[in-house]
Protein backbone atom coordinates (compact mmCIF):
# COMPACT_ATOMS: atom_id res chain seq x y z
CA UNK A 1 0.00 0.00 0.00
CA UNK A 2 1.09 3.40 -0.56
CA UNK A 3 0.02 6.23 1.57
CA UNK A 4 0.26 9.86 0.29
CA UNK A 5 -0.26 13.49 1.88
CA UNK A 6 0.03 16.40 -0.43
CA UNK A 7 -0.84 19.88 -0.32
CA UNK A 8 0.52 21.21 -3.72
CA UNK A 9 0.61 17.75 -5.62
CA UNK A 10 3.77 17.16 -5.94
CA UNK A 11 3.67 14.41 -3.09
CA UNK A 12 0.39 13.00 -4.88
CA UNK A 13 2.71 12.50 -8.04
CA UNK A 14 5.63 10.66 -6.79
CA UNK A 15 3.09 8.52 -4.78
CA UNK A 16 1.18 7.83 -7.66
CA UNK A 17 4.15 7.13 -10.02
CA UNK A 18 5.84 4.84 -7.29
CA UNK A 19 2.23 2.88 -6.55
CA UNK A 20 2.07 2.11 -10.59
CA UNK A 21 5.65 0.79 -10.62
CA UNK A 22 4.88 -1.89 -7.98
CA UNK A 23 1.93 -2.64 -8.66
CA UNK A 24 0.15 -0.82 -5.73
CA UNK A 25 -2.75 1.14 -4.81
CA UNK A 26 -2.11 4.99 -3.88
CA UNK A 27 -4.17 6.64 -1.27
CA UNK A 28 -4.49 10.01 0.24
CA UNK A 29 -4.59 10.10 3.80
CA UNK A 30 -7.22 12.76 4.03
CA UNK A 31 -9.69 10.00 2.60
CA UNK A 32 -9.24 8.75 6.17
CA UNK A 33 -8.42 11.77 8.39
CA UNK A 34 -11.24 13.80 6.88
CA UNK A 35 -13.00 10.96 8.35
CA UNK A 36 -13.23 10.69 12.43
CA UNK A 37 -13.12 6.84 12.68
CA UNK A 38 -9.83 5.11 12.88
CA UNK A 39 -8.51 3.07 10.27
CA UNK A 40 -7.63 -0.36 10.70
CA UNK A 41 -5.44 -2.28 8.11
CA UNK A 42 -4.67 -5.79 8.22
CA UNK A 43 -2.37 -6.71 5.08
CA UNK A 44 0.82 -7.53 5.90
CA UNK A 45 4.06 -6.76 3.23
CA UNK A 46 5.06 -3.14 2.15
CA UNK A 47 4.03 0.07 3.26
CA UNK A 48 5.32 3.47 1.43
CA UNK A 49 4.36 6.62 3.32
CA UNK A 50 5.06 9.73 1.06
CA UNK A 51 4.75 13.63 2.36
CA UNK A 52 6.90 16.90 1.97
CA UNK A 53 9.26 17.57 4.23
CA UNK A 54 7.91 20.15 6.61
CA UNK A 55 10.78 22.00 8.45
CA UNK A 56 13.02 19.46 7.75
CA UNK A 57 11.09 16.43 8.36
CA UNK A 58 8.01 14.43 7.20
CA UNK A 59 5.08 16.34 7.27
CA UNK A 60 2.81 16.06 10.68
CA UNK A 61 0.14 15.15 8.77
CA UNK A 62 1.59 12.00 7.64
CA UNK A 63 3.51 11.19 11.11
CA UNK A 64 0.28 12.05 12.99
CA UNK A 65 -2.19 9.97 10.90
CA UNK A 66 0.54 6.93 11.21
CA UNK A 67 0.50 7.24 14.83
CA UNK A 68 -3.36 7.38 14.74
CA UNK A 69 -4.51 4.32 12.54
CA UNK A 70 -3.93 0.97 13.20
CA UNK A 71 -1.53 -1.02 11.24
CA UNK A 72 -0.11 -4.61 11.49
CA UNK A 73 2.90 -4.91 13.27
CA UNK A 74 6.06 -5.76 10.99
CA UNK A 75 5.01 -4.20 8.29
CA UNK A 76 7.83 -3.14 5.95
CA UNK A 77 7.95 0.51 6.10
CA UNK A 78 9.32 3.10 3.63
CA UNK A 79 9.32 6.59 3.92
CA UNK A 80 9.98 8.86 0.81
CA UNK A 81 9.67 12.73 1.39
CA UNK A 82 9.63 15.10 -1.22
CA UNK A 83 11.26 18.58 -0.69
CA UNK A 84 13.01 21.61 -2.60
CA UNK A 85 16.06 21.06 -1.06
CA UNK A 86 16.80 18.38 2.22
CA UNK A 87 14.51 16.13 4.12
CA UNK A 88 16.56 17.16 7.29
CA UNK A 89 15.81 14.48 10.08
CA UNK A 90 13.39 12.49 8.11
CA UNK A 91 15.47 9.11 8.74
CA UNK A 92 15.79 9.79 12.40
CA UNK A 93 11.98 10.15 12.81
CA UNK A 94 10.86 7.53 10.61
CA UNK A 95 12.94 5.48 12.68
CA UNK A 96 12.00 6.38 15.52
CA UNK A 97 7.91 6.13 14.65
CA UNK A 98 8.66 2.95 13.06
CA UNK A 99 10.03 1.44 16.11
CA UNK A 100 7.01 2.54 18.48
CA UNK A 101 4.45 1.42 15.67
CA UNK A 102 6.20 -1.92 15.68
CA UNK A 103 7.28 -1.31 11.89
CA UNK A 104 10.59 -2.65 10.37
CA UNK A 105 12.14 0.45 8.91
CA UNK A 106 12.98 0.43 5.31
CA UNK A 107 14.46 3.43 5.07
CA UNK A 108 13.73 6.96 4.07
CA UNK A 109 14.64 8.64 0.47
CA UNK A 110 14.38 12.40 -0.63
CA UNK A 111 13.28 13.53 -4.23
CA UNK A 112 13.41 16.92 -5.06
CA UNK A 113 10.28 18.71 -6.43
CA UNK A 114 9.60 21.91 -7.17
CA UNK A 115 9.11 24.35 -4.07
CA UNK A 116 5.28 25.48 -2.75
CA UNK A 117 6.65 27.11 -0.25
CA UNK A 118 5.52 30.74 -1.42
CA UNK A 119 4.29 32.21 1.86
CA UNK A 120 8.26 32.04 2.26
CA UNK A 121 9.72 31.02 -0.85
CA UNK A 122 10.07 32.27 -4.43
CA UNK A 123 8.76 28.85 -6.63
CA UNK A 124 11.22 28.54 -9.99
CA UNK A 125 10.54 29.24 -13.26
CA UNK A 126 8.27 26.60 -15.14
CA UNK A 127 10.93 25.41 -17.26
CA UNK A 128 13.11 24.80 -14.10
CA UNK A 129 10.35 22.80 -12.75
CA UNK A 130 10.06 20.68 -15.11
CA UNK A 131 13.68 19.74 -15.37
CA UNK A 132 13.45 19.31 -11.61
CA UNK A 133 10.06 16.72 -12.01
CA UNK A 134 12.22 15.12 -14.77
CA UNK A 135 14.87 14.18 -12.43
CA UNK A 136 12.67 13.16 -9.68
CA UNK A 137 10.88 10.70 -12.35
CA UNK A 138 14.66 9.40 -13.08
CA UNK A 139 14.50 8.94 -8.89
CA UNK A 140 10.71 7.17 -8.89
CA UNK A 141 12.02 4.78 -10.91
CA UNK A 142 15.54 4.23 -9.27
CA UNK A 143 13.37 3.34 -6.43
CA UNK A 144 10.37 1.44 -7.05
CA UNK A 145 12.52 -2.09 -7.91
CA UNK A 146 14.04 -1.42 -4.71
CA UNK A 147 10.61 -0.83 -2.62
CA UNK A 148 9.20 -3.54 -4.55
CA UNK A 149 11.97 -6.31 -4.06
CA UNK A 150 11.66 -5.47 -0.33
CA UNK A 151 15.81 -3.68 -0.01
CA UNK A 152 16.30 -1.75 2.27
CA UNK A 153 17.31 2.12 1.42
CA UNK A 154 20.82 3.44 2.75
CA UNK A 155 20.09 6.84 4.51
CA UNK A 156 22.59 9.33 6.51
CA UNK A 157 22.35 8.73 9.78
CA UNK A 158 21.50 11.83 12.03
CA UNK A 159 23.93 13.31 14.64
CA UNK A 160 22.07 14.30 18.01
CA UNK A 161 22.54 18.20 18.03
CA UNK A 162 21.10 18.08 14.45
CA UNK A 163 18.39 16.10 15.49
CA UNK A 164 17.49 18.42 18.70
CA UNK A 165 18.10 21.32 17.36
CA UNK A 166 16.18 21.03 14.27
CA UNK A 167 13.07 19.54 16.23
CA UNK A 168 12.82 22.17 18.24
CA UNK A 169 12.86 24.79 15.59
CA UNK A 170 9.81 22.40 14.24
CA UNK A 171 8.03 22.54 17.27
CA UNK A 172 8.49 26.53 17.45
CA UNK A 173 7.87 27.10 13.92
CA UNK A 174 4.76 24.40 13.57
CA UNK A 175 3.08 25.88 17.02
CA UNK A 176 3.53 30.14 16.35
CA UNK A 177 4.11 30.33 12.50
CA UNK A 178 1.69 27.89 10.68
CA UNK A 179 -1.14 30.47 11.07
CA UNK A 180 -4.01 31.42 9.25
CA UNK A 181 -3.89 35.12 10.21
CA UNK A 182 -2.59 36.37 7.46
CA UNK A 183 -3.96 34.82 4.66
CA UNK A 184 -6.30 37.51 2.73
CA UNK A 185 -8.33 37.11 -0.71
CA UNK A 186 -8.67 40.09 -3.32
CA UNK A 187 -10.76 41.19 -5.10
CA UNK A 188 -9.92 39.51 -8.04
CA UNK A 189 -11.67 36.13 -6.35
CA UNK A 190 -14.77 34.95 -8.20
CA UNK A 191 -16.10 32.96 -5.60
CA UNK A 192 -15.39 29.49 -7.43
CA UNK A 193 -15.17 27.48 -4.00
CA UNK A 194 -11.76 25.97 -5.12
CA UNK A 195 -9.86 26.98 -2.33
CA UNK A 196 -12.13 25.30 -0.04
CA UNK A 197 -11.94 21.92 -1.80
CA UNK A 198 -8.50 21.76 -2.31
CA UNK A 199 -7.34 22.22 1.41
CA UNK A 200 -7.02 19.54 2.70
CA UNK A 201 -7.58 19.50 6.45
CA UNK A 202 -10.95 21.10 5.72
CA UNK A 203 -10.22 24.44 7.14
CA UNK A 204 -11.96 26.91 4.63
CA UNK A 205 -15.57 27.97 4.60
CA UNK A 206 -17.40 30.51 2.46
CA UNK A 207 -18.99 33.35 3.85
CA UNK A 208 -20.50 35.59 1.81
CA UNK A 209 -19.10 34.73 -1.28
CA UNK A 210 -15.42 34.78 -0.01
CA UNK A 211 -12.69 32.32 1.68
CA UNK A 212 -12.26 32.03 4.98
CA UNK A 213 -9.88 30.71 7.24
CA UNK A 214 -10.25 28.55 10.67
CA UNK A 215 -7.41 28.15 12.88
CA UNK A 216 -6.56 24.09 11.46
CA UNK A 217 -3.87 24.54 8.95
CA UNK A 218 -0.70 22.76 8.49
CA UNK A 219 0.38 26.11 5.57
CA UNK A 220 0.49 23.08 2.95
CA UNK A 221 -0.12 25.88 0.11
CA UNK A 222 -2.69 24.26 -1.91
CA UNK A 223 -5.38 27.10 -1.48
CA UNK A 224 -3.34 29.97 -2.21
CA UNK A 225 -0.97 28.32 -5.34
CA UNK A 226 -4.38 26.52 -6.44
CA UNK A 227 -6.89 29.65 -6.34
CA UNK A 228 -7.64 30.13 -10.70
CA UNK A 229 -7.33 33.64 -9.92
CA UNK A 230 -4.05 33.72 -7.96
CA UNK A 231 -6.73 36.27 -5.43
CA UNK A 232 -4.90 34.87 -2.26
CA UNK A 233 -2.05 36.23 -0.41
CA UNK A 234 -0.08 35.43 2.91
CA UNK A 235 0.51 38.65 4.42
CA UNK A 236 2.84 40.57 1.98
CA UNK A 237 5.30 37.04 1.64
CA UNK A 238 3.35 35.96 -1.73
CA UNK A 239 2.45 39.46 -3.17
CA UNK A 240 3.70 39.34 -6.90
CA UNK A 241 5.38 35.99 -6.82
CA UNK A 242 4.33 33.20 -9.46
CA UNK A 243 2.32 30.49 -7.98
CA UNK A 244 3.17 26.64 -8.18
CA UNK A 245 0.31 25.04 -9.89
CA UNK A 246 1.84 21.22 -9.13
CA UNK A 247 2.94 18.47 -11.33
CA UNK A 248 0.56 17.66 -13.40
CA UNK A 249 0.27 21.13 -14.94
CA UNK A 250 3.64 21.96 -15.15
CA UNK A 251 5.12 19.15 -17.77
CA UNK A 252 3.26 16.85 -19.92
CA UNK A 253 3.10 13.39 -17.60
CA UNK A 254 0.19 12.65 -16.43
CA UNK A 255 -0.67 10.49 -13.38
C1 LIG B 1 5.18 24.44 5.36
C2 LIG B 1 6.24 24.02 4.41
C3 LIG B 1 7.49 23.69 4.89
C4 LIG B 1 8.49 23.25 4.00
N1 LIG B 1 9.70 22.91 4.52
C5 LIG B 1 10.65 22.43 3.68
C6 LIG B 1 11.90 22.00 4.19
O1 LIG B 1 12.16 22.05 5.41
N2 LIG B 1 12.84 21.55 3.33
C7 LIG B 1 12.60 21.49 1.96
O2 LIG B 1 13.50 21.07 1.23
N3 LIG B 1 11.41 21.86 1.44
C8 LIG B 1 10.43 22.32 2.26
N4 LIG B 1 9.20 22.70 1.75
C9 LIG B 1 8.93 22.48 0.31
C10 LIG B 1 8.08 21.22 0.09
O3 LIG B 1 8.55 20.16 0.90
C11 LIG B 1 8.07 20.73 -1.37
O4 LIG B 1 7.75 21.74 -2.26
C12 LIG B 1 7.12 19.54 -1.49
O5 LIG B 1 7.45 18.81 -2.65
C13 LIG B 1 5.66 19.93 -1.53
O6 LIG B 1 4.90 18.75 -1.63
P1 LIG B 1 3.33 18.70 -1.96
O7 LIG B 1 3.13 19.35 -3.31
O8 LIG B 1 3.03 17.24 -2.01
O9 LIG B 1 2.61 19.41 -0.90
C14 LIG B 1 8.21 23.16 2.60
C15 LIG B 1 6.96 23.51 2.13
C16 LIG B 1 5.97 23.93 3.01
C17 LIG B 1 4.62 24.28 2.46
S1 LIG C 1 -10.24 29.62 -5.22
FE1 LIG C 1 -9.73 31.79 -5.44
S2 LIG C 1 -11.33 32.60 -6.76
FE2 LIG C 1 -12.08 30.65 -6.00
S3 LIG C 1 -13.22 31.20 -4.09
FE3 LIG C 1 -11.14 30.70 -3.47
S4 LIG C 1 -10.09 32.70 -3.42
FE4 LIG C 1 -11.96 32.97 -4.63
S1 LIG D 1 -5.89 26.64 4.78
FE1 LIG D 1 -4.67 26.62 2.89
S2 LIG D 1 -2.55 26.38 3.60
FE2 LIG D 1 -3.88 25.85 5.35
S3 LIG D 1 -4.12 23.63 5.25
FE3 LIG D 1 -5.85 24.51 4.09
S4 LIG D 1 -5.18 24.64 1.96
FE4 LIG D 1 -3.37 24.28 3.26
Amino acid sequence: MVFYFSGTGNSRFVAKGIARAIGQEAADITTYTKNAERPEFTESGIYVFVCPSYMSAPARAMTDFIEWAEFPSGIKAYFIVTCAASMGITPKVASELCEKKGFEFMGAAQIEMPQNYIALFTTKKVEENIDIIEKAENEIERLSPLIADGEKIECKKIGSVEYSVTRWVRDVYYKNFMKTKKFRVTETCISCGKCVKVCPLSNISMKDGKPSWGTNCTHCMACINQCPKDAIEYGKGSVGKPRYKGPETNNSVKE
